[in-house]
């Protein structure tokens, strides 16, 4: 049996999103969109995993918010894709719980992510750090979502997703009710690395606030934090064989192509042989004609916070359409009276 194409992918609402988060994620949700039907969530529940407690469920409601906001800025379609905050659709949690009890602790301790989360100190973790995976699986699967666009970084859940949904199917004897979800890796040349450190991805957790361009920087901290990226003493490669051991380079003519729309080689021959400060300003006019409207519109939305309450609303109502038919016919299948 073959299931019904449907796409579902997620973003944790921890501080503030960067050019990474759209050229890597959100420029291929939205075009996704236009293939496929697409859910799209705001995952508050593995917010909670880490960093949490009074003082600080103002700031993880704003930064859900803002999540939204820069879904919707960033083009994807709220009459057309449920966008929704996962605390919102209870469902997530419960087939979590029934999840827990189908993965095993041998899985689990094989994540790579929890290990390099929790650090040295992982009996002081969170229990929800270590199932974190088996809450995700349960964000994909509660829709029975085929298809999950994620980074390189989150394949091993993805796996662990697919072994649970087998093992639900054999244990409860119905081979296809949960689908196989596959992974959407998206392409190489949307990897935005660190503007002050080449071969570090840029991350929202990096200490220094100019390794990175958040999608809320105005005209002038962009231009700043370009012009004073790394690079190296030799003038712009002429071939790609010339990006070899030259990861700034690299990442700021791949930031130019992905924002460009262009592929990697037509920038290189257009900028082969010129000094980086031309290049600089050149991507500096281009991120920020990019990213302007965009903060503009995240700004726009972000001053009717009730209007992306509604947005958040309609579409867990949209989203619990879906899952909770899903759902009626676990509980039926495990044996939980209804
Ligand atoms: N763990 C994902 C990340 O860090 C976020 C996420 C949570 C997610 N649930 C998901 C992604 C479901 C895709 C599908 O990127």
């Amino acid at each position: 049996m073959s299931h019904k194409p449907l796409v579902l992918s997620g973003m944790q609402p921890t501080n503030t999103l960067h050019l990474g988060n759209y050229l890597g994620a959100l420029k291929n949700w939205v075009k996704m969109q236009e293939d496929m039907p697409c859910l799209f969530c705001v995952v508050d529940m593995h917010a909670i995993t880490a960093d949490a407690g009074y003082g600080k469920s103002e700031e993880l409601a704003r930064s859900t918010r803002e999540v939204a906001a820069a879904y919707i800025a960033g083009g994807v379609d709220p009459a057309r894709t449920p966008i929704f905050n996962q605390g919102q659709v209870p469902e997530h949690a419960e087939l979590s719980w029934i999840f827990n009890c189908v993965a095993r602790l041998g899985w689990l301790d094989r994540m790579t992510q929890f290990k390099e989360k929790s650090g040295k100190h992982k009996e002081r973790a969170s229990v929800g750090l270590y199932t974190y995976p088996v809450l995700m699986a349960a964000d994909i699967l509660v829709y029975k979502a085929t298809h999950v666009p994620v980074g390189e970084d989150q394949k091993q859940h993805l796996e662990l997703a697919r072994d649970i949904a087998q093992k639900f199917n054999n244990d409860y004897g119905v081979p296809d009710f949960f689908p196989q979800p596959e992974p959407v890796i998206m392409g190489t040349a949307t990897r935005v690395m660190s503007l002050r450190d080449g071969t570090k991805k840029m991350s929202k957790s990096d200490e220094s606030d100019a390794s990175r361009i958040n999608l809320t920087d105005d005209a002038d901290a962009i231009a700043n934090k370009i012009r004073r990226a790394k690079t190296d003493p030799l003038p712009l490669p002429a071939s790609k064989d010339e990006l070899k051991d030259r990861p700034e380079a690299e990442n700021l003519l791949n930031i130019y192509a992905a924002l460009a729309d262009q592929n990697r080689d037509a920038v290189i021959a257009q900028f082969a042989g010129q000094q980086f400060s031309g290049f600089k300003n050149a991507l500096a006019d281009l991120t920020v004609a990019k990213l302007e409207p965009m903060a503009r519109e995240m700004r726009r939305l972000l001053a009717d916070p009730a209007e992306i309450d509604r947005i958040l609303k309609a579409g867990a109502r949209s989203a619990r359409a879906i899952a909770t038919p899903v759902m009626d016919e676990v509980k039926r299948r495990v044996g939980f009276i209804a």
